[in-house]
């Protein structure tokens, strides 16, 4: 029998410190969309931040709804609204934070499959790799240079 083996690269910083300056902006408004976050069902709250190559940033937020799988998580709603509004612009990078009333988290939230999912979508639209930035409360900062690093073996349009 063969076998697959799926590899993936990530870079681990200890701290902001060690960001470039358009990555640690791109966190800092991450954090900033976090505050605007309804969530008043996990008390999880996630902020997105996408930079487009236009230079302009778009942010997003979870926004939960009482009927759960209604709520829209914030990866998704910053792409989309970034979508809506740059239909033709690439997108560079989408940093990814939480505020977490529950616990501390202190390492990074990575995107649920269904937004990895709709990055990848990015990816494939305008053909541009897709920087991710993971922080959680506090702690380790990820950064992954396309989300086909963490989301191996994706279903894309070629099946169809
Ligand atoms: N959530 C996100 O916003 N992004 C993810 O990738 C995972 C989960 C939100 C959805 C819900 O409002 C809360 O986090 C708990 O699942």
């Amino acid at each position: 029998m063969k076998q697959l083996k799926l590899e993936s690269e990530i870079k681990i910083a200890d701290h902001v410190g060690e960001l470039n300056e358009q990555d640690s902006q791109l966190l800092a408004a991450a954090k900033e969309a976090a505050k605007g976050a309804y969530a008043p069902y996990s008390h999880f709250k996630v902020g997105a931040a996408v930079l487009l190559q236009n230079g302009v940033t778009v942010i997003g937020s979870n926004q939960e709804n009482a009927a759960y799988p209604v709520t829209i998580c914030g990866e998704r709603n910053a792409i989309f609204s970034a979508s809506a509004q740059y239909p033709d612009t690439p997108i560079l990078a989408v940093a990814i934070t939480i505020i977490s009333k529950n616990k501390d988290i202190s390492r990074p939230v990575p995107p649920c499959g269904s937004c990895r999912q709709v990055i990848y979508e990015t990816e494939a639209r305008h053909q541009q790799d897709v920087r991710i930035i993971l922080q959680g409360d506090t702690g380790e900062i990820y950064l992954i240079n396309s989300v086909k690093d963490i989301f191996p073996l994706l279903f894309d349009s070629s099946y169809l």
